[in-house]
């Protein structure tokens, strides 16, 4: 039996070239917009004078803040939003990769409220932000699906605490989704970001609460990106594959929304709050295999179905198929030299109870939906794994 609750207010604009349609569709979100975007890929492209020139067409006016991080800043957060509530900006524009667009998010409820961010994050002041500014995303990567879900990941520097917030106001209000701009991703970003959405399809597969509407999407997904990762590896500027890559990351911010991750993402929270230079696809690829081994008893059936369905395995024995579904999975990884150990990464490893402690305290909304019941005991004994 399952239960479908489904709350997807986005409008989403795909396709290649369909970015040229932004004049239009922002006309009537007010006079003032603020771009929020990266410190150098969106101005070496010539994206960013590109979306500012289609702004300006329609007589709005912009302002850029381009601090954002990879493994954005709450301090970010609060700069950009002091600059929207002194330039009475109407609405704001996330450009970039999934830290501009989850930074532009989290402006967008800090701004017309009082305080500062860390006031609306559930570990920090707890309060539900009553007002937001409408967000529009246009991402340049194929990975958070931050186009099509209300989360947004932000780290508190002071005290390595990465928390992910969404609440029924962070949805972006429009989302152009163009392959076009995912063109000049190189190489390793192409890779990270494609195996992120990855994991975000296969956890909400293995989640409890996986139903048939976010299944469909999932399998569909992690197919397109078992098929289409390897071309634009080889050629970026392949745009077939490019699209695949980019609906495959939106069909994944939609099963976030409709069904969430599980385990690995408190995982590699936990990490990249502790070592922000571990790139957040590299560590979902590094701890995914070993949780899946972990929880297998509760969730070989889902896994041998990924097998079938994803990697083509033919195997009639459910259990038999469930380790073929593993091994796929690290022999796609190992095309792409994915399958790092924590040890390697200089991660110490008298950091993993504490690791184990943050994750869970600070995410323990996807622990709970992993097959298996886990606690923190159990996140230390799969960061060890993984050691
Ligand atoms: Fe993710």
């Amino acid at each position: 039996m399952f239960v479908i609750r489904s709350y997807l207010p986005t409008e989403i604009v795909f396709g290649v070239g369909k970015l040229s349609e932004l004049s239009e569709r922002v006309k009537t979100l007010g006079k003032r917009a603020l771009i929020v975007t990266g410190r150098t890929s969106t101005k070496k492209t010539g994206l960013l004078q590109r979306v500012e020139e289609l702004m300006r067409k329609v007589g709005i006016d912009t302002l850029v803040f381009d601090k954002v991080i990879p493994n954005p800043i709450s301090d970010h957060v609060d700069e950009a939003a002091e600059i929207v509530r002194r330039e009475k900006i109407d609405f704001i524009v996330g450009l970039g990769g999934g830290s501009a667009i989850d930074t532009a998010k989290a402006i967008s409820i800090t701004a017309p409220n009082e305080g500062k961010f860390w006031d609306y994050v559930p570990v920090g002041g707890g309060k539900t932000p009553e007002k937001a500014i409408p967000v529009v995303a246009i991402p340049t990567t194929h990975g958070t699906g931050t186009e099509a879900d209300p989360f947004a990941v932000i780290t508190n520097p002071a005290t390595k605490e990465k928390v992910g917030i969404g609440y029924r106001n962070t949805f972006p209000i429009l989302s152009i989704v163009d392959p076009e701009a995912m063109k000049t991703l190189p190489k390793d970003q192409t890779v990270y970001t494609s195996m992120d959405a990855f994991y975000h399809s296969i956890e909400a597969f293995l989640n409890v609460k996986a139903n048939p509407y976010s299944d469909v999407l999932a399998l569909d997904s992690m197919r397109r990106i078992v098929t289409y990762l390897p071309v634009a590896y080889e050629n970026g500027e392949d745009l077939e594959a490019r699209t695949n890559l980019a609906w495959a990351s939106t069909e994944a911010g939609i099963t976030e929304t409709l069904t969430g991750v599980i385990a690995n993402h408190a995982l590699e929270h936990g990490l990249s709050g502790f070592y922000p230079e571990i790139t957040h696809g590299l560590g979902l690829c590094i701890t995914g295999p070993y949780l899946f081994e972990y929880v297998f008893d509760h969730t070989y059936e889902r896994l041998a179905r990924v097998g079938r369905e994803v990697f083509g395995v033919y195997e009639t024995d459910e259990k038999k198929a469930a380790k073929l579904a593993i091994k796929k999975l690290r022999d796609f990884q190992e095309m792409f030299g994915l399958n790092k150990r924590l040890g390697e990464l200089g991660v110490k490893k008298e950091d993993i109870p504490a690791m184990a402690e943050t994750a869970y305290r600070i995410l323990k909304g996807v622990v709970v939906v992993t097959p298996g019941g886990l606690g923190v005991k159990d996140l230390e004994e799969i960061y060890t794994m993984s050691y």
